[in-house]
């Protein structure tokens, strides 16, 4: 009997929930977006109502609204998809026309934010020069990264970007978001490339397993064992934070790398922005978190699983004028770590420790186009 009332009370509790989600109106046939009755909370509590959560609100809409492609086919978020780390589990992802990218998808997660503080106050000066962007490193401005995939062709399509105005001036949730998020209803390229800029940096995750160990200074019986273990061989042993920063709040350095995936690399990289060959095969190092999530990987997406990574580094890499010094011998060959597999096993529960399960289904940051 007690059971039964108690199941009961759990019923209605959970009843209670859904209706609480049902105040929020489903998608409606016009096609708008449900955004949330509150105020959307941009970075944290304490800037729930400033101007730049109205920013990241109208960004979060622009990121999945399909009407910015040429055939209203393709948002960003069709590529860089929530639950895929802000990645894509594709190889190579699908444009407008079907047409695949020529590189793997990269996570739009824990982007460096100006001057590595706050995000969103706008243009300024990188003060530790961490933001590059794309695995080539061909873009610095975030703003003005967020044309380039709009007018790529196998991407999005959109030759001229400003006739994406009187499109969007045609829908009828952009007039409003446009002027919560800058004062009036006038929209203009460098208003919405802002928004996105703003959204996208306001994806950040704090919230996996390793911020915790480091946040309560290493305390035992938050990473198990062999995480832990993991944890040591790639700060010492392996010496993969020589490339990785997996800490909290803290960026890669920008410089793209070679780690030795080819003797010569069939995608020129940094090269191709530079025209040195000596930086042929050169590429952004990926941020880590929520790697578990974002298979495949590199930046053609050549290996579909993580034990995969590790046996390249294992004895898979390649000698090249520009492959790193730190994956070099004292003799000036290649490193064959040769790691045993159970450190293997522990690197790889170390890299699942970096998994953040907040920010893969936070609402904030999910698809407003999608009825729940
Ligand atoms: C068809 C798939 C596709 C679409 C659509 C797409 N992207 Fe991407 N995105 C990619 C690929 C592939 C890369 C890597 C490209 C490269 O390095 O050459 C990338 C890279 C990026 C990066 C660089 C991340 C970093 O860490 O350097 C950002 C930021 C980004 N995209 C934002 C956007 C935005 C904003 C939109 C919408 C306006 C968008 N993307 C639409 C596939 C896509
Ligand atoms: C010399 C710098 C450097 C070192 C040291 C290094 N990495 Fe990397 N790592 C990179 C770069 C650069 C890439 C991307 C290469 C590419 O796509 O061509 C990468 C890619 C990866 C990826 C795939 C990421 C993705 O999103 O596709 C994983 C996982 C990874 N490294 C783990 C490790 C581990 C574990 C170690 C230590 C055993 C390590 N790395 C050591 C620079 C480094």
């Amino acid at each position: 009997m007690k059971n039964a009332t108690l199941i009961s009370a759990l019923f209605l509790a959970i009843a209670w929930q859904s209706c609480k989600k049902e105040e929020v109106p489903s998608t409606t046939a016009t096609g708008s977006p449900v955004l949330p009755a509150t105020p959307y909370a941009y970075y944290d509590a304490s800037h729930s109502d400033s101007q730049i959560n109205h920013k990241a609100t109208l960004g979060r809409v622009l990121f999945y609204e399909k009407r910015l492609s040429l055939n209203n086919s393709v948002s960003c978020g069709s590529c860089h998809k929530q639950s895929a780390g802000f990645a894509d589990n594709a190889r190579f992802s699908r444009g407008l026309n079907n047409e695949l990218t020529d590189r793997n998808s990269m996570p739009v997660m824990n982007l460096p934010t100006v001057l590595g503080v706050f995000p969103g106050i706008g243009p300024g000066v990188d003060l530790f020069m961490t933001r590059v962007f794309f695995w080539d490193g061909r873009e610095r401005d975030l703003r003005s990264l967020v044309s380039r995939p709009i007018a790529n062709h196998i991407e999005m399509g959109v030759d001229d970007p400003s006739s994406l105005i009187p499109r969007l001036q045609a829908l009828p949730y952009y007039p409003e978001l446009v002027k919560k998020a800058f004062g009036d209803e006038q929209i203009t390229l460098n208003r919405l490339a802002d928004a996105v800029a703003v959204f996208m940096e306001s994806i950040q995750s704090k919230n996996t397993k390793f911020d915790e160990y480091i946040a309560q200074q290493s305390k035992p019986g938050i990473l198990n064992a062999q995480e832990e273990a993991g944890y040591q061989l790639f700060l010492s042993k392996y010496n993969c934070s020589g490339c990785h920063n997996p800490f909290p709040g803290e960026y890669n350095s920008p410089e793209p790398k070679n780690i030795g995936l080819d003797a010569y690399s069939p995608d020129p990289g940094m090269a191709s922005i530079t025209g040195n060959a000596a930086d042929r095969g050169k590429f952004k190092v990926p941020i880590l978190r929520n790697i578990a999530q974002t298979a495949p990987y590199m930046h053609d997406g050549r290996f579909k699983t993580l034990e995969e990574v590790i046996d390249h580094y294992s004895n898979g890499i390649q000698d090249s004028e520009s492959l790193h010094p730190l994956l070099k011998n004292a003799q000036g060959s290649p490193l064959k770590m040769t790691i045993p597999d159970h450190e293997k096993r522990a690197l790889i529960a170390f890299l699942h420790a970096l998994t953040d399960y907040q920010v893969l289904s936070d609402p904030k940051f999910s698809d407003p186009f999608q009825s729940f």
